[in-house]
């Protein structure tokens, strides 16, 4: 069919200037990246209690599956998450303005989809939007759409693995920084890693911030904590195993997914869920150089998400060096979004 040409039309439909991007993280073309990818894995796959990292979860694949995960009726954090957000995007921009910050810099971390920062963008009004996030392909689609909708915002794409380190480029302005860190990721580190990380942000030397907007899941029944990380889809399973077809893809390994069982646990003592992959049979993997056996029943340690108190994140604020707390939270008491001043 030919369609009139419109010109004027035409002009008005310009596609939007392309966000900037920054690719750090490339542990499939980069030499030395590769080398300490392959480090990583083999210790911890030859390790007596095998452990991977969680940040190899998030393949292309993986990054989806989260994103279903995050849609899920079990999953509450997201969604409550939002909700508060909505609520309070009021005060929490009265809170920004009466800290005297203007126009931030909006740095993203863990950005994935963007969906959050998008929701929060119009209230903020940031200078500069920076997503961060491991999964680099992924965040390149993101912050284009986020582009899309924001025609006139500068956007500066990282794709970058922060849990190694937060040394973030000159393209990144360097004053009025606010970090942004929801989803309760903060989780997936070990208290005393994430103080080093919060004390990192906090470090007027370091991060340069103003402040931490904070996402943090608080503390509740087992039985629906569990209930989150072992939904009825078996979706959270798939992105727990995703992690061995990631892993055959980074080391050359041959891990056969069918193998393995998925395990989500609440360890009350250590406030944190686990999720591990079970074999289901005794079996060997191999990979260039090296083999390791499971005996049926035996683990791989892949995740933990640690559940906070609103009085203990507030302490491990303080500890970190902020100066000033405060945090809104849903009528469930299920999630809490804390504001940390420098
Ligand atoms: C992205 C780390 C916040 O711990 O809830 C979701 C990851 N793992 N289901 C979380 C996750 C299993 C998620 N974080």
């Amino acid at each position: 069919m030919n369609l009139p040409l419109n010109i004027s039309a035409l002009s008005l439909q310009l596609p939007p200037a392309s966000p900037q991007f920054i690719a750090l993280y490339r542990p499939d073309s980069d030499g030395q990246a590769v080398h300490a990818t392959t480090q990583e894995l083999t210790h911890g796959l030859l390790a007596a209690a095998a452990h991977v990292s969680p940040k190899f979860f998030y393949n292309e694949l993986g990054s989806r599956l989260f994103e279903a995960i995050t849609g899920l009726d079990e999953y509450y954090p997201t969604r409550t998450e939002a909700g508060i957000f909505e609520a309070a995007h009021g005060p929490i921009a009265a809170t920004l303005a009466d800290a005297g910050i203007k126009r931030p810099c909006l740095i993203d971390l863990g950005a994935g989809n963007c969906a959050k920062a998008v929701t929060l963008i119009p209230h903020l009004q940031p200078r500069q939007y920076v997503p961060v996030d491991i999964s680099v392909d992924f965040l390149r689609d993101a912050a284009e759409q986020v582009q899309n909708s924001f025609p006139a915002l500068d956007i500066v794409g990282l794709g970058m693995d922060f849990s190694a380190g937060l040394a973030l480029p000159e393209e990144v302005q360097s004053h009025e920084r606010v970090f942004f860190y929801p989803g309760s990721s903060l989780g997936n580190f070990h208290p005393a890693q994430a103080l080093q990380f919060l004390q990192h942000i906090a470090d007027p030397a370091q991060g340069k911030a103003r402040g931490l907007l904070l996402g943090i899941d608080l503390v509740k029944d087992t039985a629906r904590l569990e209930a989150a990380y072992d939904d009825a889809l078996g979706v959270t399973g798939a992105f727990n195993k995703n992690l061995l077809l990631n892993i055959n893809g980074l080391l050359g390994a041959n891990f056969d997914v069918r193998q393995w069982r998925h395990v989500a646990l609440f360890n009350a003592a250590e406030s944190r869920i686990e999720m591990h992959l079970e074999a289901a049979c005794d079996l060997a993997v191999r990979w260039p150089g090296h083999e390791r056996r499971f005996k049926a029943g035996e683990r791989i340690h892949t995740e933990c998400s640690y559940k906070y108190t609103v009085d203990g994140m507030t302490a491990l604020l303080r500890q970190a060096g902020f100066k000033h707390v405060e945090y809104w939270t849903d009528p469930n008491n299920w999630f809490a979004v804390f504001w940390a001043a420098v």
